[in-house]
């Protein structure tokens, strides 16, 4: 593929969403030695990707401008570097792009083997994409720390899983129900229909007094949270929690974080947990023979053309995704 071009959207600044996406004309990257160029099928957008760009981990990320975003992509192999055993061009996939390359709004993307996965016939590109940061945030934060086994041999827990309408929280109901947990979901009073759908055995809908306090209607205290969303306190979590509780939260801000060194230094049982994912083959390889048994679904709140990025940008910013959004070239 030396010298071909390919169409790609990049940012060149910080700042500026969907309006400091430019569409552009590149080259198409060369494989090193350890990596695999795909030509892409779909790729999945998350929110780190947009907070990147708002410039939330400057000055580590992204590493240099232009920037063309996003990590987590499905497509076929066409080409592999000299040390690449695994693959083969025509071989369907999916793969994490690494976070300071990034890659994924273009026609092509090198990605190394190590985290390249291969794609049954009966997992789509985007299906298979979803799966990535979300999929393995909510499995990871479900294993551990929240200690569910997900083939349903550990003792029954009591799971809140927050926002569990969005990208994270919908793998996160699934893969709990898969542990034989009992699943409270929080959500939008249009999801209700959705996230029982999912599993869920209670929804609360976040707007109400009753959601917003995420009591459970039922009464159940909470083993553990998977907690999806943003500013809810420590004091709301507290009477709901069990005497050796955690909250898994994936967006811990200075509130979190001062709870955190609070509950450490007292030796508090119930804990709050700052979580952050690790880019694993394993479980990538799980999740996709998951979708593959028909045990676990990417639900698709939309997907855009390469040409309409713009719109992908914006509704994920938005933040009302059911679901995951997608990107196709
Ligand atoms: N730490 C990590 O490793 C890690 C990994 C992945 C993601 N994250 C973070 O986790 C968060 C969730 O990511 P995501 O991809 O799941 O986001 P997402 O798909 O954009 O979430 C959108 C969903 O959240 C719902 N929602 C918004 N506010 C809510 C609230 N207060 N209560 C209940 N539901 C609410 C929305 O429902 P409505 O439309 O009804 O409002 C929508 O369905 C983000 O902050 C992301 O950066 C962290």
């Amino acid at each position: 593929m030396a010298g071909k071009v390919m169409h790609a959207v990049q940012y060149n600044s910080y700042g500026r969403g969907a309006a400091g996406l430019k569409h552009v004309e590149v080259p198409v990257p060369t494989p090193k030695t350890d990596e695999v160029l795909l030509k892409l099928e779909a790729a999945s957008i998350n929110p780190i990707d947009w907070k990147i760009q708002n410039g939330m981990l400057r000055p580590l990320l992204p590493p240099k401008f232009p920037f063309i975003p996003t990590t987590d992509v499905g497509g076929e192999v066409v080409e592999v570097g000299s040390n690449v055993k695994s693959f083969k061009a025509g071989d369907k996939v999916v793969a994490m792009l690494g976070t300071r390359n990034g890659g994924g709004l273009a026609e092509y993307a090198v990605a190394k083997e190590s985290m390249t996965v291969t794609r049954p016939t009966e997992v789509s590109a985007a299906e298979g994409a979803g799966l990535l940061v979300a999929g393995l945030t909510a499995l990871q934060a479900l294993v551990n720390p929240a200690g569910v086994k997900l083939d349903g041999t550990g003792p029954r827990k009591n799971i809140l899983v927050t926002a569990a309408s969005g990208g994270v929280g919908h793998y996160a109901v699934q893969l709990a129900k898969l542990g034989n947990t009992h699943v409270t979901a929080t959500c939008g009073a249009r999801n209700f229909d959705f996230v029982k759908s999912l599993g869920a055995d209670e929804v609360l809908d976040y707007k109400t007094p009753e959601g917003a306090a995420l009591k459970s209607p039922s009464g159940q205290k909470y083993d553990a949270v998977v907690h999806c969303t943003t500013g809810i306190p420590w004091s709301t979590f507290e009477p709901n929690l069990s005497a050796s509780a955690k909250v898994i939260d994936l967006t811990p801000g200075a509130g979190a974080m001062w709870t955190f060194a609070v509950k450490k230094l007292t030796f508090s049982k119930k804990q709050l947990v700052p979580f952050l994912y690790t880019p694993n083959k394993e479980n990538l390889e799980l999740l996709v023979r998951l979708v593959k048994e028909g045990k676990l679904k990417t639900v698709i709140d939309s997907k855009h053309p390469l040409s309409k990025a713009e719109d992908a940008w914006s509704r994920s910013i938005d933040g009302h995704a059911t679901g995951k959004i997608f990107v196709e070239p």
